[in-house]
């Protein structure tokens, strides 16, 4: 592999710079908040499904309805939460998953995604990514459903790259099972399912953040009138009707989202461009290094880049730029879910018994991600020179990664 020298023109890193942290966050200012916070003060109603919350479901319930490719699948109908976890939770006990109840979700995911199993009482299966796409498919789902009998899927759109809704629609209508897509980070860009539910997640790291916050979705009302009284305890007037926790959004959160709304169009247009510059700085490493093929689909949140040889090992040669390895490993490493089976992508299951050595054997995609790929700063503070010194030791840690 023939790779140019990166000292002689790498250019100078202020301390300064976007550099300085891998994500950092984009949220309103107090002075675009502070109209909303008067209107609280003006309502003296702080919780509890108050008129900004209202607003706010309204107002993104028409930014998603505006962006739906298939209206015709029937209208769209959100509820908010205090965070995309307790929207997974409550989502997972909505559709049935029980004690026991057995749910597929990706070995490559966010730890709270088990947890949201676990917590609803279900028993968690890790089921390997496709190489390409690097998320748990529904062919993979197929399989493992002819082996076991499924409660329910949580496929997550990883990174912010939407899934296929038709594709999990397909899957849920053949086999009966339910879906959950967990699109923590893919706001307006996940297409909401036919049938089943989408989590999102405001959490301030997201591209929508509003400091914690989640949102459920669904084509179906009364399982979103169903999800909005199980944050509020189950009850209705005050009687516990159904089982329920407290997920309830505070106005001050929904100050917040509505304040983001105005600034959405905005946040999209900044990460397309901070991608634009990847894309420029990358293009003449891209027998070395490769964004994830539809990338173009995502709002981004958290760019990851696939080197063709391991990098692992390499982490360490960053030379002040802030890598990250988000959802990496995969979680059958974690020590937590040691006891959890996992299931290759061709539905082959290992129960969680089993040495570490020998589910990264059987999980041998989940593996590729976990050594092939790292994660590079994105963010709205990054200027093209902050990229263009992030791709030189790109460059420089795959030739550290031999050739
Ligand atoms: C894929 C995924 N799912 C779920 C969550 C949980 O979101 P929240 O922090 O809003 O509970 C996260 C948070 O980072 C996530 O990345």
């Amino acid at each position: 592999m023939k790779l140019v020298s990166a000292q002689s023109n790498r250019p100078e890193y202020s301390p300064n710079s976007g550099l300085q942290r891998h994500l950092i966050s984009d949220l309103p200012t107090a002075a675009d908040i502070r109209p909303y916070l008067e209107r609280i003060d003006a309502n003296r109603w702080y919780t509890n499904f108050g008129p900004l919350v209202c607003e706010f479901e309204q107002k993104i319930t028409a930014l998603l309805s505006a962006a739906d490719p298939s209206p015709n699948h029937g209208t769209i109908h959100s509820t908010t939460m205090t965070s995309c976890h307790l929207a997974l939770e409550i989502a997972l006990r909505l559709v049935g998953v029980s004690p026991g109840g057995k749910t597929l979700i990706p070995a490559v995911t966010f730890p709270g995604c088990a947890l949201a199993v676990q917590h609803a009482g279900g028993e968690v299966i890790f089921g390997d990514v496709d190489p390409s796409q690097w998320v748990l498919t529904p062919e993979t789902a197929r399989l493992v459903a002819q082996k076991i009998k499924l409660a329910a899927v949580m496929p997550t759109a990883l990174y912010g790259i939407p899934l296929s809704a038709i594709a999990w629609d397909e899957f849920s209508r053949d086999t009966g099972i339910p879906v959950i897509i967990d699109a923590a980070a893919v706001v307006e860009k996940q297409e909401i399912l036919q049938n089943g539910l989408v989590a999102h997640s405001l959490h301030a790291t997201k591209p929508f953040g509003v400091g914690e916050g989640g949102l459920l979705v669904s084509r179906n009302q009364d399982i979103i009138a169903r999800a909005r009284r199980s944050s509020n305890f189950g009850m209705i007037d005050r009687v516990t009707q159904i089982d329920g926790t407290n997920a309830k959004m505070s106005e001050y959160h929904a100050a917040v989202g509505l304040a983001q709304i105005l600034r959405w169009p905005m946040i999209k247009q900044k990460r397309h461009e901070i991608l634009g510059f990847y894309k420029k700085h990358l293009k003449p490493f891209a027998n070395i290094v490769s964004l994830h093929p539809a990338i173009d689909k995502a709002v981004v949140s958290l760019l990851m880049l696939k080197f063709k040889q391991p990098v692992i090992d390499k982490i360490a040669y960053t030379e002040g730029v802030p890598l990250h390895r988000t959802y990496l490993p995969p979680l059958y490493h974690h020590p937590f879910f040691a006891g959890v089976p996992v299931a290759d992508k061709d539905g082959n299951l290992l129960p969680g018994d089993n040495s570490l050595k020998k589910k990264t054997t059987h999980m041998t995609n989940s593996e590729m991600m976990h050594n092939h790929i790292i994660g590079v700063p994105f963010h709205p503070f990054l200027s093209e020179d902050d990229i263009a010194f992030v791709t030189l030791t790109i460059q420089r840690l795959a030739r550290n990664g031999g050739d």
